[in-house]
């Protein structure tokens, strides 16, 4: 079977037709493909276009068709160029002529165009699910460390003292903004294009509310134009799973960092390392490198669709058919990443003195804001504070002291002020974590209540 033998004399060149095939991965819509055309056949037959019978064959083929392709006991076809058109002519093959009411009233275009958003309900359910777990585990694991002491950076330099807890608990707050981007994404995406026909939707009395509820969408396209050519929802889809990458990276790119001898504030566990097939003693951190690396595919994909759409005129044109590769891409991308990092999350160990030691550090002076804080409770101005604060450091580095270790007369004349036994306290990196007791900070129980929070979150 042939969309070209009305129209067409001659047959098409070899060269073009392998330009045009999508069957070599648009095979991944079958299940939503088949979906959409039983809903679509039993409309036909509800509003009189298919008998009872012509239907049930309908059915029953489709059926065959489907469970065959799932058994991997299908051959594709790339000259039938589609999954639209491989499962059509399938279908004659099995049930005979009954087989070519099937497309009554249908495109290919708003075909597709369905398929399409049958599939990023399911893939980006899925995609959920994981999400879900790796902010399980982050959560898991930031519960248990809102107390352990490490320093906290900003342009990788030491900056104040914070808890293993509260960093990692800022991945899973980035993480339920990712969950909840695709959930906008889905719930907009939510829209049933099937009845737009080509372009301008179908002279036929097509009954687009029986399909809609059919396939669970929640309400039907207002523009045949728009349906058969919105790839917003892709373009969606691709932008969260871009900035959904950028925060894996981020953590990928600390756990390299982290388990660095440098820094070693993680040991990687054998479970998750791997060798070198030359220096022996290596252990390395190729799965969060690698899923640092697969950032590159997953922000190509976006930019890709991005402008193959950028200049479509209205309605559907055939460059569309290149959103669907760098999409199923980013679904099989994303899983891996989302499992390799629930896997590390899991089992990754944290060297806590290691952590410690960084954030108490005599050289890095990370109370030094602490101190600039105390004397602004003694009634200093702010960058008066922080003038006097600086120049103790600047005394503790030229003498290679800690600022703890200068006693309350030598800091009652080097900083010029009025000052009590307390101001040793203010330079404790253990009390300056506890005194960092606002919502969002970094105070052990401030934490435990934002991670209850986002537990909360989490399960809603
Ligand atoms: N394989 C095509 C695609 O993915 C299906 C729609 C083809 N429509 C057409 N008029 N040639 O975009």
């Amino acid at each position: 079977m042939s969309i070209r033998e009305g129209r067409f004399e001659e047959g098409l060149d070899p060269r073009i037709a392998r330009l045009g095939e999508s069957i070599s991965y648009d095979h991944r819509l079958f299940a939503e493909d088949i979906e959409g055309s039983r809903a679509h056949a039993s409309m036909l037959h509800k509003i009189g276009l298919l008998e009872k019978s012509e239907l049930q064959q309908i059915l029953d083929g489709l059926e065959t068709i489907e469970q065959d392709i799932a058994k991997g006991n299908f051959s594709f076809d790339p000259d039938l160029e589609d999954i639209h058109m491989n499962v059509e002519s399938a279908l004659k093959h099995r049930i005979g002529e009954v087989a070519g009411k099937l497309h009554t009233g249908r495109s290919r275009n708003d075909q597709v165009a369905t398929d399409e958003r049958l599939y990023l309900r399911k893939s980006g359910n899925a995609l959920i699910k994981q999400i879900e777990d790796l902010i399980r585990s982050l959560l898991h694991r930031a519960e248990t460390e809102t107390e352990t002491l490490m320093p906290a950076y900003t342009h990788l330099q030491r900056g104040q003292p914070t808890t293993l807890g509260h960093h990692l608990h800022a991945y899973s707050c980035m993480l339920l903004r990712d969950r909840d981007r695709f959930r906008d994404c889905i719930q907009r995406s939510d829209v049933l294009p099937l009845g737009s026909g080509a372009c301008v939707g179908s002279g036929l009395p097509l009954d687009r509310e029986f399909v809609r509820e059919q396939l669970g969408f929640s309400s039907l396209s207002s523009n045949s134009l728009d349906a058969v050519s919105d790839r917003d929802h892709l373009l969606e889809f691709l932008s969260s799973a871009s900035i959904l990458a950028v925060h894996l990276s981020r953590l990928s790119e600390e756990l390299v960092l982290w388990s660095s001898a440098e820094f070693g504030f993680v040991i990687l566990p054998d479970s998750i390392s791997t060798g070198s097939s030359m220096m022996p003693q290596k252990k390395n951190p190729d799965g969060a490198e690698l899923i640092r690396g697969k950032t590159g595919r997953i922000f190509g994909h976006l930019i890709s669709l991005l402008t193959v759409m950028k200049g479509l005129p209205l309605a559907y044109d055939r460059d569309m058919q290149e959103d669907k590769e760098g999409l199923f891409d980013t679904v099989d991308t994303l899983n891996l990443c989302l499992d390799g990092m629930t896997a590390m999350i899991e089992s990754i160990e944290f060297d806590r003195n290691r952590l410690a030691q960084a954030a108490c550090d005599p050289a890095s002076a990370t109370t030094a804001t602490d101190l600039a804080d105390y004397l602004v409770r003694n009634g200093q101005p702010f960058r008066e504070a922080h003038r006097a604060a600086g120049a103790l450091v600047r005394e503790a580095q030229k003498s290679g002291r800690a600022l703890w270790d200068f006693s309350l007369e030598e800091l009652v004349s080097l900083l010029g002020v009025d000052a009590d036994p307390s101001i040793h306290e203010s330079l404790d990196p253990k009390r300056s974590i506890t005194r960092k007791d606002l919502p969002g900070a970094t105070a052990p129980d401030q934490v435990r209540k934002a991670i209850a929070r986002s537990r909360k979150l989490l399960e809603n």
